[in-house]
């Protein structure tokens, strides 16, 4: 069975970050189609092919999320796609959740499906090769939501998919995705992210999960992109990691940022804004669209532009890979920044750092009597055992 410790290190390698490329059958299908491609089995296979031989891509992607489909597929020299990504020194990680469905009772809300059979799926897909896995649960901003409900039973799963993926040798990435959809403010995504991690890693604390064994990926701290609130870098990078300090144990394997439908430019110069700030925990990248729609627009499913799309996907990376080395990194202003954190940009000054956890339980969004008691009970249990890691921390 693989070292989860091992493959974490791999994954959070220093200048690189993930490729999601796990895209449902559906969702492929429609960002086909909108560009002008046909929606079929081999076009889906075509373009993934694009993306994973794209020439030294191992430079700046330590891994890449495939889905099922693709997962059993091969390239065009016959080795499978896990296969082909391990021998070009990439991991091959596998989205295995089913997709957010409707919460019963709770309107507006869903709840990410899967667990059903997925200790089986799990092996399985350990023997093709994954090394690490997905899991994306969805909470919106709306009127009155999100509820404690959806945060908590979405948390819930999550935990319960981190153990079966750690039990199985593979790296769990957990990710409580609160969506930018809407015209929310950058104070209700901050207030929202810290209950959505509240919740989880409540739960996996409560399920036992190894915060050493997974890899989070959360969104960063945006204004809703219905808003006409702007955000500089340097504001979102402040809002993100204020979130996180608030909440993530420092021993969490690593950090890696969804772009959530950003902009690619925005993303990474948030990226990099973020980088440049201190954190406890190994910082990276598991970009989507923020990577791969330059290449899709580039390619146009024309055959004889394969090396368009391949540029454009290894000129994203590359930025995102300066971004998290510093290279392109805006130079922030530290005033602001929670007391007794610095800036740094070289991660050998990341163990000065001292995590300071503030008090939340007022600025959550939720109604008296929504339930939201039991989680705060969770929470401050969460955060007695993270006092207590300061402490061993600072010995
Ligand atoms: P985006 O970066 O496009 O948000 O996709 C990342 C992802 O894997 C969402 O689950």
């Amino acid at each position: 069975m693989m070292d989860l410790n091992r493959s974490v290190a791999e994954m959070m390698a220093r200048g690189k970050g993930i490729l999601a490329a796990d895209e449902s059958v559906a969702t492929m299908s429609s960002r086909l189609a909108n560009a002008g491609v046909a929606p079929t089995e081999d076009n889906r296979r075509a373009y993934r092919e694009l993306l994973v031989t794209t020439p030294e891509l191992s430079a700046g992607v330590s891994g890449v999320i495939l889905c099922d489909e693709t997962f059993r597929q091969r390239v065009s020299g016959g080795a499978t796609f896990p296969r082909a990504l391990a021998e070009a020194g990439i991991l091959p990680g596998i989205k295995v959740d089913a997709g957010a469905k409707p919460l019963a009772g709770r309107p507006g809300e869903t709840v990410t499906e899967g667990l059903d059979g997925l200790r089986g799926r799990l092996a399985e897909y350990a023997g093709l090769g994954a090394r690490f896995a997905k899991w994306r649960a969805v909470i919106v901003i709306a009127d009155g939501l999100p509820s404690w409900q959806a945060l908590r039973a979405n948390a819930h799963a999550l935990a319960r998919y981190a153990g079966l993926c750690q039990e199985a040798g593979i790296v769990p990435i957990v990710e409580p995705e609160v969506l930018m959809d809407g015209a929310h403010s950058m104070e209700q995504c901050a207030s929202t992210t810290v209950a959505a991690l509240m919740a989880t890693f409540a739960e996996l604390q409560e399920f036992g999960a190894r915060l050493d064994g997974m890899v989070l990926k959360p969104n960063m701290v945006v204004p809703g992109k219905d808003s006409a609130e702007l955000s500089t870098p340097d504001e979102v990078a402040r809002a993100t990691l204020k979130a996180l300090y608030t909440i993530l144990p420092e021993q969490t394997g690593g950090v890696a940022f969804l772009s959530g439908g950003q902009p690619p430019g925005r993303a990474v110069a948030n990226l990099a804004a973020i980088r440049a700030l201190p954190a406890p925990w190994p910082v990276t990248f598991s970009f989507g669209r923020a990577l791969v729609d330059p290449a899709l627009a580039a390619w146009r499913g024309e055959p004889d532009r394969i090396w368009a799309g391949q540029r454009a996907l290894s000129q994203q990376v590359a930025a995102c890979s300066a971004a998290l080395t510093g290279s392109c990194a805006p130079a922030p202003d530290p005033v602001g920044l929670p007391s007794g954190l610095r800036r740094v940009v070289d991660a050998a000054d990341v163990p000065a750092v001292k995590l300071r956890l503030v008090p939340v339980r007022e600025k959550l969004p939720f109604r008296k009597g929504s339930g939201a008691g039991n989680g705060v009970r969770a929470w401050r249990h969460t955060h007695a055992e993270a006092a207590r890691q300061r402490r061993d921390y600072g010995r």
